[in-house]
Parts: C-alpha cells; sequence; structure tokens
C-alpha cells in the first residue's frame, strides 16, 4: 500500500474528504493530513504528488493555516486548491487580496486546453468557486491558465516545477468536469499508475490478515450494518472458523433483518465461521417499558446492549483480537488524519473494548471510505441487499418510534418502514436517496375505515438527502409514490391510520425521528 499514494494536506476546508475521495475514485491512493505535519514526515511517505485543501483563513492574515515553502522544492507535484491555490502564490511571491467581487456557485471558467492539467476538458467549463480573496498575480514563473469575468487568475501553473494552483473546487460535482481535473493531476502530472483496485485490497487484506492473526482467536460483534458485515466477510474468508461472530438481535431491528443476517453468516451461510445469535428481544423491550425520554431509551439499550454482548463474550473465554469495522472518515473525524475534527456524537451501539477480553483490536477498514468499503462488500460477494444497507442507528428502531417502545410498536413501524422501503424501490429511487425510513409518532388521532371509526396510530414518513449526515435536506419524492405508500400502509397496518411526510432538513431537525 505504501508504494503509489497521493496525500491531501488540510487547511480545514470542508471538502477535504471529498478531494482524497475523488482521487480514489481515479484509482489512486490517497491519505488526509494536517497541515501541521512535519515535512520530514512527508518526505517519508515520498508521495506521487501532494494536493494542498480550501480553508477558511487568509492567507495574509497572521495566524493563518500555512506550511513551509520547501513543501514546493521537494520535486513532488503540488496541486493547491482555493486556499491551498492562495497559499501557494502567497508562499512564492505572487499577490494574494480581498477580492473586488466575491465569486459564489457555479460559475464558468475559461481555461487554457494547452495545460496539462486541463487536457480534455472543455474550454469553457463550469466550476464551483467559493472564495471572498483571490489571487490578483500570480507568482514569478508561474503562467495563468484559466479565468472568470471576475477572476484574472482562475488557475496557475508552473509546469518546470510540476506546481499547479487552482481557485475553484475540482472535488465537488458542481464543477461538472473537476473529476477528469483530478485525473489529470494524478495521472499526467503525477504519473501515477493507479493501482488502487478493490480488488487487490481485497486480496492483500485477507493476506495480511492471516499473517497478522496467525492461529489466534477473533471475535466479532456483527450489527447487520455494511461496515461489520464487510469487516466479518473479510475475517472469515481470512481465518475461518477461528473467527466467532456474536449478532445480538436487540428486537430493534428492521423486519426480516435478523433472519437476513442469520442467513448471511449462520450455518447455511457461505462462510465457514462460528455464528452466535442471541435473541435478546425480550430483555430490551422489558427494559425499555414505560420509558419515554430518547436519551434514556438511547442510555438503556446501549448499556443492554453491552451486557448483552459481554455474557456472551465471557462464555467465548479470552479471544487475542476484536474486529472493529472503523472506516477512515471515523479516523479523519476523530482528528487523527485530517485537520477537521468533527465532534462525533453519535457511538455505535457496543463501545465494546472495555467489555471483552482481548488483545489486540483488528480495523480491516480502517483506510476506506464508506462507497469503497461497499465495493470491497461486493468484491467479496456479499449479497447487495447487505452491501447497500442504508444507516441504521445502533439503537434502531428504538429511536424511531416516539415515547414508550413496546412490542406492538415496534410491530407498526417495522411493517409500516418495509412498504416504505419496497415501494421506493419499485419506483427506482432506493439507491438515489440518501437516507430514509418510517417512524412511528406518538400522535393517535379519529379516523375512519369502512363504517367504524378508529382511534389509531400516525406514521411518519422520512427521506433526506445529504453529503455528510451533519446537515440534510427533505428529499423529493414524487406524489404518487408518497401516495401509493401511504395507501398500502393504512390499508396493510394495523393501527394506523394517518401518514405524514416530514418536510424538515436538518437542522432545525435531525434526520432520525426520536
Ligand atoms: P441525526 O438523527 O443525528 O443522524 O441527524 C445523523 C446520522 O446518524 C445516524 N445515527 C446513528 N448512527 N448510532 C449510529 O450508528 C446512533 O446512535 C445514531 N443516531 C443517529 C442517523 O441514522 C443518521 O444517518
Amino acid at each position: 500500500m505504501d508504494k503509489e499514494k497521493i496525500i491531501v494536506i488540510d487547511f480545514g476546508g470542508q471538502y477535504n474528504q471529498l478531494v482524497a475521495r475523488r482521487v480514489r475514485e481515479c484509482h489512486v491512493y490517497c491519505e488526509i493530513y494536517s497541515y501541521k505535519t512535519d515535512l520530514e514526515k512527508i518526505k517519508e511517505m515520498a508521495p506521487r504528488g501532494i494536493i494542498l485543501t480550501g480553508g477558511p483563513n487568509s492567507v495574509y492574515e497572521k495566524n493563518a493555516a500555512s506550511c513551509s515553502e520547501e513543501l514546493f522544492h521537494l520535486g513532488i507535484p503540488v496541486l493547491g486548491l482555493c486556499y491551498g491555490a492562495q497559499l501557494m502564490m502567497h508562499l512564492l511571491g505572487g499577490s494574494v487580496c480581498k477580492a473586488p467581487v466575491r465569486e459564489y456557485g457555479r460559475i464558468e471558467v475559461t481555461v487554457d486546453q494547452s495545460s496539462l492539467l486541463f487536457g480534455d476538458v472543455s474550454e469553457k467549463t463550469i466550476c464551483w468557486m467559493s472564495h471572498n480573496d483571490y489571487i490578483e498575480k500570480a507568482a514569478p514563473g508561474f503562467r495563468t491558465i484559466a479565468q472568470t469575468a471576475d477572476c484574472p487568475v482562475a488557475a496557475a501553473e508552473c509546469v518546470e516545477q510540476n506546481l499547479y494552483a487552482i481557485q475553484f473546487h475540482p472535488e465537488v460535482l458542481h464543477t461538472t468536469e473537476g473529476k477528469k481535473m483530478l485525473h489529470n493531476f494524478v495521472y499526467d502530472v503525477c504519473h501515477c499508475s493507479g493501482d488502487w483496485k478493490m480488488d487487490a485490497f481485497v486480496e492483500n487484506t485477507i493476506q495480511e490478515i492471516r499473517e497478522k492473526v496467525g492461529s489466534g482467536k477473533v471475535l466479532c460483534a456483527l450489527s447487520g450494518g455494511v461496515d461489520s458485515s464487510v469487516a466479518a466477510v473479510l475475517l472469515a474468508k481470512a481465518v475461518g472458523d477461528q473467527l466467532t461472530c456474536v449478532f445480538v438481535d436487540h428486537g430493534l431491528l428492521r423486519k426480516d433483518e435478523g433472519d437476513q443476517v442469520e442467513a448471511v453468516f449462520g450455518p447455511e451461510g457461505p462462510y465457514n465461521l462460528k455464528f452466535i445469535r442471541v435473541n435478546a428481544q425480550e430483555r430490551f423491550y422489558s427494559k425499555l417499558a414505560g420509558v419515554e425520554e430518547p436519551e434514556r431509551k438511547r442510555k438503556i439499550i446501549g448499556e443492554e446492549f453491552i451486557r448483552v454482548f459481554e455474557e456472551e463474550a465471557k462464555k467465548i473465554g479470552t479471544v487475542d483480537f476484536l474486529v472493529q469495522g472503523t472506516i477512515y472518515p471515523d479516523v479523519v473525524e476523530s482528528g487523527l488524519g485530517g485537520e477537521s475534527a468533527v465532534i462525533k456524537s453519535h457511538h455505535n451501539v457496543g463501545g465494546l473494548p472495555d467489555y471483552v477480553d482481548f488483545k489486540e483490536i483488528i480495523e480491516p477498514l480502517r483506510n476506506l471510505f464508506k462507497d469503497e468499503v461497499r465495493k470491497a462488500g461486493l468484491e467479496l460477494g456479499i449479497p447487495d441487499y447487505l452491501v447497500y444497507r442504508q444507516p441504521f442507528p445502533g439503537p434502531g428502531l428504538g429511536i424511531r418510534i416516539i415515547g414508550e417502545v413496546t412490542a406492538e410498536k415496534v410491530k407498526i413501524v417495522q411493517e409500516a418502514d418495509a412498504i416504505y422501503r419496497e415501494e421506493i424501490a419499485n419506483a427506482g429511487l432506493d439507491r438515489s436517496i440518501g437516507q430514509y425510513f418510517a417512524a412511528l409518532t406518538n400522535m393517535r388521532s379519529v379516523g375512519v375505515m369502512g363504517d367504524e371509526r378508529t382511534y389509531d396510530y400516525a406514521v411518519a414518513l422520512r427521506a433526506v438527502n445529504t453529503i455528510d449526515f451533519m446537515t440534510a435536506e427533505a428529499a423529493e419524492i414524487p406524489w404518487e409514490v408518497l401516495g401509493k405508500v401511504a395507501n398500502r400502509i393504512v390499508n396493510e397496518v394495523k393501527h394506523v391510520n394517518r401518514v405524514f411526510y416530514d418536510c424538515t432538513g436538518k437542522p432545525p431537525a435531525t434526520i432520525e425521528f426520536e
């Protein structure tokens, strides 16, 4: 994995992870580091290229995020984006100042197609701009290779030193030919060969796991989610029945989910691992009886999960390795990778390490983005419905039922949610909406069914589109689809007589409905 790598130096821009993802989509491995990273460390990594991200500062401010000027003289190609571009110009003797006209949004840019960066890019192309400052004058030795009506230096290059600066953001999809530009940088400027492919990742990782685990015993807490499933299959392929998977069914999963997990990982499935399903539904329901407050519910579910897992782990005894489905955004967001440490308030059910007797953690997905985890899952032959599973909170349906959780309410929300998901898939929208689910409000109201008066619950449908789950907007679902879902739910699910669609974004709402 060390051999061909691009590194992204993060100046705190909001798109830092996107830059790395786009590079990896070009089949080149890429990692994110803070701008504070020691130059020596960067040199040791011997990257094929360096990309400087955007950031919230102005380069001419005191204490602005910066880097050593030497970075530009290492003989390694550097591409600066937005703030990164301004910083490159500023440090190398150009001039950056407040722009007379602030550019924001999709802007037409005229590019010089003779630049390696813009090979195959249209002369006039739409790019995403978001800047208050601009490059008034490029640094000596640079030539301007793009401009807009308000931005005289929208991109510049110094071919002799392999330095490139662009004011806009090629990493966001609004820049229609952005991916081509990044592709040109990694292939035509950095001369990467493109060896980051999922089949190779899977093969190498299985080999690495085998070497690391030897004849050791491994324990994995399966949640049924994408990450833990892919991690478990990698381990199962590497070490077979040295792996034990414990799957706690807390009775708050979606309809049939427990059985689906068992079908893949259980004795009838294709893998030769030890699978333990703990049917702890009643335990959870009784702990949750009478509890209405959302945070209390979360706590109870989390704690009970740990108790159940602990009991199982005790039966297994000491293990050598505990598998965790940590993925790259978790690493970056916990402040270990890049600059923008997002405080994550959610933790999955099972902050396990304290409760299990193990020697070492094994995290086979630590370097992967979510879409890469999915690709690895497909490569491993995991069924589509597991690979494309939506994000699902650890406390499960417990936080999609307002008020007290009961077995009856769980059944209602499971049935309504199954209908909703089925119709979304029938309408071909299942891969285009970020996250969607049904929740159960605590509201009952009068309705009429046949000749009878009813007094039943209202189901809420939620569907959002989001890039990072920190903000989200309600998805626009065609009325016919919503109408059909509502119709089916009130007809097929007992004790529901109304269906609402939640049109709120996040903020002010959250994605979940608790
Ligand atoms: P909210 O509701 O905070 O959710 O807007 C943002 C994203 O996080 C998921 N979520 C969780 N995921 N454990 C998880 O693993 C949790 O406790 C949890 N709570 C919310 C939610 O589904 C959405 O994708």
